[in-house]
């Protein structure tokens, strides 16, 4: 099954049966996981593993749609706290990803993963995993365990997760708006479905990238190096953002929030999620890119150059083409390191 397919059968929500996946297993799928971007990598995911809670198959059979689902064993996956808020922002954007590594990695082995924020899962009678260390905030609570359906394995899943770079030299070669709308439609959960709480903005054609170049130097110009460079240095760096084949801006809208429905930051894993299964996707078709984080998306007159409304946060832009160059990855920390058995 291609990564697409896995993508796609990943968002469902698994029934168990029964089964629970040993620490060996849970090991092996969290140490290729953990090749998911973060920035100045900061490694910012803990885990906490506990199993051996009841199953939940025969509830969950007759109440099939009954929240919260239980499972045979429960992933927390906590982050550091972090003083600024950029930085909290962009830790919890890379614990997503390895969330969806994890997902995608598990599906293929017939391992069911259910997604649960932390007030959810607590009525699971999770109130073990409830309590996080001090200093960390739980992200999200994976409820984790065998199902019955296995997909045809694909071995690319686990080379492009564990291969993926983040990649900042693109060809020359145009990136058109039907590829990256391809790879956006795949990425989505509900395929064919134009999601509610988010939107992109792109800038892949000569007029817009040109635009957002205007835009780039517009927010570089308060710089104090900005306005020390001469002319023709300048002239190089509108021409080098200018360059960049396709630039996506992910934009998050303030949803109020309503009892049973999602909270923001179930919002903001989806925009996440996609954002990195963009990645993986693109990354089989030899499309590389860097996710941007830049305080321009927080800049006053580039937001207003995008018409990003008061109520509307931008979480991250991937600047992306044909790759170049592809970067060495540099060691992850073994997840046997970051993990705590209850
Ligand atoms: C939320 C997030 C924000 C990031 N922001 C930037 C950025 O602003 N500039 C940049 O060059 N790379 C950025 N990156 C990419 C990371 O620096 C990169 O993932 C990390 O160095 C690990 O390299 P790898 O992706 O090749 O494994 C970001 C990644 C994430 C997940």
């Amino acid at each position: 099954m291609s990564i697409a397919g896995i993508v796609q059968e990943s968002w469902s929500r698994p029934v168990y049966n029964g089964t629970a996946v040993t620490r060996e297993t849970l090991l092996t799928l969290l140490n290729i996981a953990i090749w998911a971007p973060n920035h100045h990598l900061r490694e910012p995911w803990v885990f906490t593993w506990m199993e051996g809670l009841e199953t939940g198959t025969e509830k969950q059979k007759e109440h099939p749609a009954e929240s919260p689902i239980l499972a045979p064993g429960y992933l927390a996956v906590s982050m550091k706290i972090r003083t600024k808020p950029k930085e909290l922002a962009e830790d919890e954007a890379a614990v997503w990803c390895l969330i969806q590594n994890l997902r995608i990695l598990a599906k293929e082995q017939g391992i069911g993963i259910h997604i649960q924020q932390p007030e959810t899962a607590f009525e699971a009678g999770c109130e073990e995993l409830w309590r996080a260390n001090s200093g960390e905030q739980i992200v999200a609570i994976l409820g984790i365990g065998y199902t019955d359906t296995r997909l045809q394995p694909n071995e690319n899943a686990a080379k492009i997760i564990r291969e993926r770079r983040t990649v900042r030299q693109f060809t020359s070669a145009t990136l058109d708006d039907e590829t990256v709308r391809g790879l956006l439609e795949e990425s989505l959960p509900e395929l064919g479905l134009q999601p509610k709480s988010w939107r992109v903005i792109e800038a892949g054609s000569e007029e817009e990238r040109s635009r957002w170049a205007d835009l780039m130097m517009g927010f570089a110009k308060d710089m104090l190096t900005y306005k020390l460079m001469p002319g023709k240095v300048k002239n190089i760096f509108w021409k080098r953002t200018y360059d960049i084949p396709f630039n996506l801006v992910f934009v998050l809208k303030h949803q109020p929030e309503q009892p049973g429905e999602p909270k923001g930051s179930a919002h903001f894993g989806e925009v996440c999620s996609v954002m990195h299964i963009i990645q993986l996707l693109a990354w089989e078709k030899g499309i590389g890119m860097t996710w941007s984080s830049s305080d321009v998306i927080e800049d006053m007159a580039f937001r207003k150059g995008l018409d990003i409304k008061p109520d509307e946060r931008i979480i991250g832009i991937l600047h992306m083409g044909y790759t170049a160059k592809i970067p060495k990855g540099k060691e992850r920390t073994p997840a046997e390191n970051k993990i705590r058995w209850v």
